[in-house]
């Protein structure tokens, strides 16, 4: 029975489950059993927020680091930072999750978005370009999956442009570019620890950056809007406590000593897999630039092109699923397509050019076929696994593909 789709009754590929995520151990319980017995679990009292930002900001060769409770905040804070006036524009991706934009939104500027290219998953930085107008301060190149955006022509157009380049590394702890760490290339990085993430405290975030300006700035905005020096119950900035507590920062700081080796398995392993998928008709596994020089795989992601096998997507995922691959087709469609800004429900903010928005507009030809069409995550706790790991995926995938005609007779029938 092997050789019948697991779908159809046949024996899948593989009944083993991927590593299980997150990865703990009783280093990870000492580090916390300490920062609650010492009861300082504040990040004003205790020293655990402090070390890990030190730490990870000179994993990034940065000079700062300011923890905050999350990924969003940590972007919209950065932001701020930058003297973002009302109503400025700032370029984002149509391909990425919510906060790259709501994150603008919330600073009150104008979220202007920009396709992605269709190999690389990441900004298009021909169509940034055609993005600009005088309205524009910033852009945030998203490290789509762990895989930089292409930096050198993001750092060209902001010098040609005078913008502000804010990194969203939510996706790329430990990935690197030219070899310069992910979030360390343009004037701030962002990146988050929740759940999902390569590297979490189950939520979190941190802003990194190397420009003592706006580093101060960030950490009065994340506290309350004091200051260095400052008495305690002086507010100079609209800001907010945005602290990351202490039994966050002592399981960041456990957390951390594992991220690089795992790094390294989530990189090695993606390269395998995706050389064994490229192999395989219709199948697009994420390309990959020479400039990448790690690859932080917080998804393995591929295009799929369902007509090499005869059914659509959502019956190839049903029978890798079957098959024993965990996998999803990741976002159902493109940022600008999201009732959000469909409608334009921004709460207060943009009340002054809400009339002249239309995200209906938006042109995204890419990411609406990645989205509704061909898109095929896998998640980066797979990509901890094993090279034989790895090699279920292929086979399951070709198995798939092998089985094609046995798949499409069964989508036809349940039309
Ligand atoms: C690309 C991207 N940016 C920002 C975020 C926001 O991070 P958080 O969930 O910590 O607010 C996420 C999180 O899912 C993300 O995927």
């Amino acid at each position: 029975m092997t050789d019948t789709l697991a779908l159809l009754g046949g024996t899948p590929v593989r009944t083993r489950s991927f590593p299980a995520w997150p990865v703990f151990d009783a280093t990870d319980e000492a580090r916390l059993v300490a920062a609650l017995r010492s009861g300082k679990w504040g990040r004003l009292a205790g020293d655990q927020v402090a070390e890990f930002e030190q730490r990870f900001a000179a994993m990034h060769g940065c000079r700062h680091g300011i923890a905050v409770v999350n990924g969003t905040v940590s972007l919209r804070i950065a932001l701020m930072a930058a003297g973002l006036q009302a109503e400025d524009e700032v370029i984002v991706p149509t391909y990425t999750f919510l906060s790259t934009a709501t994150a603008v939104v919330e600073a009150n500027a104008v979220p202007v978005f920009v396709d992605v290219d269709l190999d690389t998953f990441n900004i298009d930085p021909a169509l940034v370009e055609a993005a600009i107008t005088p309205r524009t301060r910033a852009i945030i190149p998203v490290h789509f999956a762990g895989q930089p955006a292409d930096m050198a022509a993001m750092l060209a157009i902001a010098e040609r442009h005078g913008l502000f380049v804010l990194e969203d590394a939510a996706h790329a702890h430990g990935a690197s570019w030219r070899d310069r760490p992910a979030g360390s290339i343009g004037h701030v990085g962002s990146f988050s620890f929740q759940s999902s993430k390569n590297l979490t405290s189950g939520e979190g975030g941190i802003i990194v950056t190397n420009d003592e300006a706006l580093a101060a700035s960030c950490r009065s905005i994340h506290n309350c809007g004091r200051v260095e020096g400052g008495i305690w119950y002086e507010h100079h900035v609209i800001s907010a406590n945005y602290r990351l507590g202490e039994l966050q920062g002592a399981l960041l700081n456990s957390q951390l000593d594992r991220l690089e080796a795992q790094t390294t398995t989530r990189d090695a392993n993606g390269r395998h897999l995706a050389a064994r998928l490229a192999a395989l008709p219709g199948l697009h596994p994420q390309s990959r630039p020479a400039d990448v020089t790690t690859h932080s795989q917080h998804l393995f992601m591929l295009r799929l092109d369902a007509a090499a096998f005869g059914a659509p997507r959502a019956a190839v995922l049903d029978a890798l699923q079957a098959e024993g691959i965990p996998c999803s087709g990741g976002y159902g469609f493109p940022l600008p397509s999201q009732p959000l800004f469909r409608h334009k429900a921004f709460g207060p903010y943009l009340a002054h050019v809400r009339d002249r928005l239309d995200y209906t507009q938006v042109s995204c030809p890419n990411s609406e076929l990645i989205c509704r069409e061909q898109g095929i995550w896998f998640d980066q706790s797979m990509m901890l696994g094993s090279r034989a790991d790895m090699d279920d995926i292929a086979d399951a995938m070709e198995k798939v593909h092998r089985h094609r005609d046995a798949l499409a007779a069964r989508a036809l029938q349940a039309r």
